[in-house]
């Protein structure tokens, strides 16, 4: 067998032509979904996620801007601007870019931001939403675009062994509550977990995020697994690596996504989607306080 391999710029590209629709209808009522994005410091990655993000909103129709602050500001001074995109009519999308600076508490920051434009999800009451299986919350986009990926190909949830390799807050937790509500039957694994090859064996559908390269080797796969590489990894030579060594795993797989070009182009999408959900929230509340439905 030779797996599938998903063509996640092909998946990013249908989804953003469904919401560019969205958007012009959003447009058409004079209304133009808008992201703000926060970056605090030069960290090089951060920038190139933040870069495709602006360039991914102007593909689609959306309005971006950035707001940069030197890598010793103040936490005050940026509460102070997420209160006042909190505020702007225009701006429907508030995100800050993780990793921040040592001395900024992300928590503290993520709470400031309207639960209403938390296109990210990072804020604990869409947290709370995703537990509690509330489907009018806004899923954090890596895991959105997996679930989107999945979707797209067909490949059915309900009931399989999905196993997640990574525990982080931004994909690993998010991906196991959001396929538990699908009804799959989820494991977490991650970086202690003891003998992982027990457990991704098992797996109809296996989700790596662990940022270890080359984690995932073709005996700790069950043939005709499902197999999608959230890993991004930056090789000694400088090419960039998911999790899952790609060329033993596909001769097992039955679908595999590749780094890059897989779940990548996938997560700035789903903040598209996100803003726009956001923006046609905002528009159908503003709708209804002019014409409030009679008691
Ligand atoms: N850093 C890495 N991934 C993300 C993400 O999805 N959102 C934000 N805000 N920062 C990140």
């Amino acid at each position: 067998m030779t797996a599938k391999i998903i063509d996640g710029n092909a998946v990013a590209r249908h989804v953003r032509s469904e919401w560019k629709k969205r958007v012009e209808a959003l447009k058409a009522k004079r209304v133009t979904p808008g992201l703000a994005v926060i970056i605090v410091g030069d960290n090089p990655a951060s920038r190139v996620y933040v870069r495709n993000k602006v360039k991914a909103c102007a593909e689609v129709g959306l309005h971006s801007e950035v707001h940069e602050f030197a890598a010793d500001v103040a936490p005050d001074i940026l509460i102070r601007r997420i209160r006042e995109l909190n505020q702007n009519p225009a701006i429907h999308g508030v995100l800050v870019q993780l990793p921040l600076p040592a001395h900024l508490e992300p928590r503290r920051l993520l709470g400031e931001i309207s639960v209403e434009k938390d296109v990210d999800g990072f804020h604990l009451y869409n947290v709370g939403g995703l537990v509690v299986g509330e489907n009018n919350v806004f899923p954090p986009c890596t895991p959105y675009g997996v679930q989107r990926i999945l979707e797209y190909e067909n490949i059915p949830i309900e009931g399989q062994n999905v196993v997640v390799v990574g525990a982080s807050n931004i994909v690993g937790k998010p991906m196991a509550l959001m396929l538990m509500a699908k009804d799959a039957t989820v494991s977490i694994c991650h970086i202690k977990t003891r003998d992982l090859a027990q457990y991704t064996i098992l797996a109809d559908i296996l989700i790596v995020a662990a940022g270890c390269p080359g984690l995932i080797t073709a005996p700790m796969v069950k043939r005709g697994a499902v197999v999608i590489d959230v890993g991004i990894n930056r090789l000694p030579d400088g090419r960039l690596a998911g999790d899952v060594d790609f060329e033993s795993v596909r001769k097992k797989a039955s679908h595999i996504t590749p780094v890059p070009g897989g779940v990548g182009p996938m997560t700035v999408t789903m903040l598209i989607c996100n803003t726009v959900a956001a923006a046609e929230r905002s528009a159908a509340k503003n709708a209804e306080s002019r014409n409030p439905v009679p008691a």
